[in-house]
C-alpha cells in the first residue's frame, strides 16, 4: 500500500470571522488516511470534524497547509479543477439529504443521470446492484417519506457509491438511529469497504462503540489538532486524559 494514494493533511489551518469574533477551528491538522481502510475521526461536537471533511472534499480551502488526495495536492487548483476532484468522492450526509420528490430508485440513479453518459438500461443494472448491496433490492419504488431513518441512510450509501468513488466520506452516519439500526449501518460501512478493496472510507463519529467496531484507524480531533491516531489498541491503552475521558464518556476530566 502506497500511503500517498490515500488522503494526507499537513499543517491544515482554518479560521472563521475577524477581530473579537475570530475563531481558529483547525490549528495545524496533520493526518494520514490510508487507502483501502476505514479511518474514523472522533471528537466532541463543535470541534471541527465537519469543517475538516469539507476541506478534504475541496468545499473549503485552508488558510494554510496542504491536503493531498491520492497524491494530488488540492492547493493551487482552480475552482473548476477542484470540482473535478470532487467526482472522486462519494459523500453520505449527516441527515441523508435525499430528494423527497423522487423515489429510492431515482435518488440512486440521479448521479449517473447527471454526470455520466450511461443509457437507462446500463443505469438500471448499476442501480439495482447498489440497492442489493445495501439490502434494499425491493425498495426501489418506495417514496423517500415512506422510509425509516435506517433505510434513508442505506439509500444515502447506495447513492454515494453508485459512481464508483475512490473515497467514501460519512458525516456521523448513525446519528438519530436506534442501537440495532446503528449496528446495521456500521456493518454496512465495514462491508462496503471490504467489498471494494480500492475504496478508502473516512467516517466522522462521536460514537465510541461504533468506532471500535468499524475502524482500521482512529484519529481524535481536539481543539483544532489531531491529538492521537492509531488503532483501537492505541486508544484503549493511551494515558492521555483527554482521550480517556472521551473514550469512556465521562463528564469529569480535562474536557468541559
Ligand atoms: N462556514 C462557517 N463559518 C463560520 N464558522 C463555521 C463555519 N463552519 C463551521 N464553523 C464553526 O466551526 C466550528 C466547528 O464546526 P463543525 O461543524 O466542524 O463541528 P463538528 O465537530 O462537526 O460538530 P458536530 O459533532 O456537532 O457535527 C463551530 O464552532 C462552527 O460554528
Ligand atoms: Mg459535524
Amino acid at each position: 500500500m502506497k500511503r500517498a494514494e490515500g488522503i494526507q493533511l499537513e499543517g491544515v489551518r482554518k479560521r472563521f470571522g475577524t477581530g473579537a469574533g475570530m475563531q481558529e477551528v483547525l490549528r495545524g491538522v496533520d493526518l494520514v488516511v490510508p487507502r483501502g481502510e476505514v479511518t474514523v475521526i472522533i471528537g466532541r461536537s463543535g470541534t471541527g470534524k465537519s469543517v475538516l471533511l469539507k476541506h478534504v472534499m475541496g468545499l473549503m480551502r485552508p488558510d494554510a497547509g496542504v491536503i493531498r488526495i491520492g497524491g494530488q495536492a488540492l492547493t493551487g487548483l482552480s475552482d473548476r479543477e477542484l470540482r473535478k476532484e470532487r467526482f472522486r468522492f462519494g459523500m453520505v450526509f449527516q441527515h441523508a439529504a435525499l430528494f423527497d420528490s423522487m423515489d429510492v430508485y431515482d435518488n440512486v440513479a440521479f448521479p449517473l443521470r447527471e454526470h455520466s453518459k450511461l443509457k437507462e438500461d446500463q443505469i438500471r443494472i448499476r442501480v439495482e446492484a447498489m440497492l442489493a448491496s445495501v439490502g434494499l433490492e425491493d425498495a426501489g419504488r418506495k417514496q423517500v417519506n415512506e422510509l425509516s431513518g435506517g433505510m434513508r441512510k442505506r439509500v444515502g450509501v447506495a447513492r454515494a457509491m453508485v459512481r464508483g468513488p475512490e473515497f467514501l466520506l460519512y458525516d456521523e452516519p448513525t446519528t438519530g438511529l436506534d442501537p440495532i439500526m446503528t449496528a446495521q449501518i456500521d456493518a454496512l460501512i465495514r462491508d462496503t469497504q471490504d467489498a471494494n478493496p480500492g475504496l478508502t472510507s473516512l467516517v466522522i463519529s462521536h460514537d465510541m462503540a461504533a468506532t471500535f467496531r468499524i475502524a482500521d484507524k482512529i484519529a481524535m480531533l481536539h481543539e483544532g489538532q489531531v491529538i492521537l491516531e492509531g488503532n483501537a489498541q492505541t486508544f484503549h491503552e493511551t494515558d492521555d486524559p483527554r482521550v480517556r475521558q472521551f473514550v469512556e464518556g465521562r463528564l469529569e476530566g480535562p474536557i468541559h
